[in-house]
């Protein structure tokens, strides 16, 4: 089982409350939805998880470790792991060079060009791509292993990033919007794929997302940001349900 916990969490950039007093705890195995307006620190929130934005107050913890001052290398090393927004992926690289590229931060020899075709790199390698292998098999997208990442549509480009997140083996899974850019039939392919990677490789998946269409499909439980403010929590139907949380902050486009 994963805990991890924000006790009081404040991140303030200059005069902006990003985060005012976030206190969350979180058991995993599980998938949990984060939603609300644009602005409202979701990703910031994601960002003080992974130690990219420091906390201006409070603390975080990871099974029981503090690990609010900790670097980001050292929370990959823990097990926590991010997507971003926007996918970062090599363009010229083929799909499975992009999905290795996540194997290295936890357990690479370093870099993959540094130590080519000595002995400790071949057997990194060979493990390496075994588990790339699996995990492609579950996010669907082996047929694929061989294409350059540019010639890729944005769902596909997006199912590779979350690939390249997860042969990292998290404890701890972060997804930026995932369902960003995406149209209808690609959202439901990325549901199913966030399911099978819940029965496959069962982490403490943090869903920050828009369409809270995505969020009511996929997730177990739901918390919902409003100006750096926790607004409200729990069951996702019951949440989703809230006439405050529809009313206040989504207006019509939470029923869409
Ligand atoms: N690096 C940053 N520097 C300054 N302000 C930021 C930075 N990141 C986020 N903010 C501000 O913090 C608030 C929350 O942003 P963000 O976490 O990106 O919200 P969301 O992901 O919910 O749309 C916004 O007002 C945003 O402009
Ligand atoms: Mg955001």
């Amino acid at each position: 089982m994963t805990h991890l916990s924000l006790e009081n969490v404040s991140v303030n950039f200059g005069a902006i409350a990003a985060l005012n007093n976030v206190t969350i705890s979180m058991n995993g195995p599980a998938k949990i939805g984060l939603i609300g307006p644009n602005g409202a620190g979701k990703t910031t929130l994601l960002s003080t998880i992974a130690g990219f934005v420091s906390a201006s107050e409070g603390s975080v913890q990871l099974d029981s470790i503090d690990i609010t001052r900790l670097s980001i290398q050292k929370r990959v090393a823990l097990g926590i792991v991010r997507s971003f927004q926007t996918a970062r992926l090599l363009n010229d690289e083929s799909v499975r060079t992009n999905v290795l590229l996540g194997c290295q931060p936890m357990d690479g020899p370093g870099s993959v060009r540094q130590m080519f075709a000595t002995p400790g790199y071949r057997k990194w390698n060979k493990l390496a791509q075994e588990r790339c292998r699996e995990i492609e098999e579950i996010v669907g997208i082996s047929d694929i292993q061989n294409v350059q990442v540019a010639k890729l549509s944005s769902a596909m480009r997006r199912f590779v990033e979350i690939a390249r997140v997860l042969v990292a083996q998290p404890k701890v899974l972060l997804l930026d919007e995932p369902a960003a850019g995406l149209d209808h039939s690609e959202r439901r392919q990325l549901e199913r794929i966030l399911h099978r990677i819940a029965e496959q490789k069962p982490t403490l998946m943090i869903l920050v997302e828009h369409d809270v269409a995505v969020v009511r499909n996929v997730c177990d439980y739901t918390y919902v940001l409003a100006e750096g403010t926790l607004l409200a929590e729990g069951a996702t139907n019951e949440v989703l349900a809230d006439q405050n949380v529809l009313s206040s902050y989504f207006g019509g486009a939470a029923r869409a």
